[in-house]
């Protein structure tokens, strides 16, 4: 098996620029992976684990292993049921609005399962080619750079392409041999078929909310995946996670998952989305670093959702009812 490069040239660079990254806790592998039950710690070496360990020299992938366990609060099956098609590398689909724990979701699925994550944001001028690769002029002469699902699939990650509906269907129709029975891929302008290594799986995302008729996935790829559907957690578990990642106490941020509630029941009359638990974070971290509640959330929940005027008055006032 060829070694493919790990950074990418020029063309590639754009492609980093735009999302194509490793995973945000990469560190090189500690191989080891905490006892079920456990309960996790945001940046901090998972309970149980030894030190990080250098990454195997040669390991293309070491950008892209988790060695800290990403915080992540289950919310309802989902751990289980994603391990469960791993287990059979189903592809997997993950739709719910912006901001309800997708990404963080696969982060900790990728640190679970000991697997790098290779993550691709997607939109609408992504080639088929950026995903696949292509050949580039260096030094040596011209040659071959894997794109980053060939990375993935060529040396067992797990690939995520976020948003996928963003890309064009011509793009997006090159993942269907890798997410059917045959998981391959052809790398046309290299006359090669690669066959997907074993520990390789392809997760996607998108969010029902925005698509037409125009941006949404063919049947065709859509069939090929199970799907999670995620959505903003239950009031207390919204609450434990707020806390946890904004640094307020339990109070503050029931406060701000009470606003949540009330911003996200005015979905479709007057908002076209609703207020993220993302959101309900920002505002905590503000407040937590001693910026006045009222301001915070004008700052972090109010002003962002909306420029009508109307609407932010009605969100203020549900916003004063709690501070
Ligand atoms: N169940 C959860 N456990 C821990 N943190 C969570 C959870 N759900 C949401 N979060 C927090 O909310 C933030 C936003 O979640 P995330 O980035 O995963 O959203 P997303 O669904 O991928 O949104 P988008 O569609 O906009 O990419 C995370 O950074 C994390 O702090
Ligand atoms: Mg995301």
């Amino acid at each position: 098996m060829s070694t493919p490069a790990r950074h990418y040239p020029a063309r590639h660079l754009d492609l980093a620029g735009m999302g194509h990254h490793p995973a945000p806790y990469a560190m090189p592998p500690n191989g080891e992976r905490p006892a079920a039950g456990l309960r996790p710690t945001l940046h901090s070496a998972p309970p149980g684990s030894s030190p990080s360990a250098p990454a195997p020299a040669g390991d293309a992938l070491a950008d892209y292993r988790i060695a800290r366990e990403p915080y992540y609060r289950q919310v309802s099956d989902e751990l289980e049921l994603f391990e469960a098609a791993y287990a059979v590398r189903m592809p997997v689909m993950i739709k719910g609005p912006t901001g309800c724990g997708k990404t963080r979701f696969i982060e900790h699925m990728a640190w679970r399962l000991g697997k790098p994550l290779v993550t691709v944001a997607c939109h609408e001028d992504l080639t088929a080619s950026d995903l696949v690769g292509r050949f580039l002029l260096d030094a040596q002469g011209t040659r071959w750079h894997d794109g980053p699902l060939a990375l993935a699939a060529r040396l067992g990650a797990i690939c995520y392409l976020d948003e996928v509906v963003e890309a064009r269907q011509d793009t997006t129709v090159v993942i269907h041999p890798l997410s059917d029975a045959r998981r391959m891929l052809m790398l046309e302008k290299k006359g090669e078929v690669l066959h997907a290594h074993p520990d390789f799986q392809l997760v996607i995302s998108y969010n029902p909310g925005y698509q037409s008729l125009l941006k949404d996935l063919k049947q065709s790829t859509k069939q090929r995946f199970a799907a999670l559907d995620f959505d903003y957690p239950e009031h207390e578990v919204e609450v434990e996670i707020v806390a946890h990642e904004s640094g307020v106490d339990r109070d503050t941020a029931a406060k701000l998952v009470h606003i949540g509630a009330r911003a996200r029941n005015l979905k479709g009359h007057g908002l076209v989305e609703g207020m993220s638990t993302r959101m309900l974070i920002h505002a905590g971290s503000l407040i937590a670093r001693s910026v006045a509640p009222l301001t915070a959330c004008r700052m972090a929940l109010v002003r962002p959702l909306t420029d009508d005027a109307d609407m932010r008055d009605v969100l203020d006032a549900a916003v004063s009812t709690y501070f």
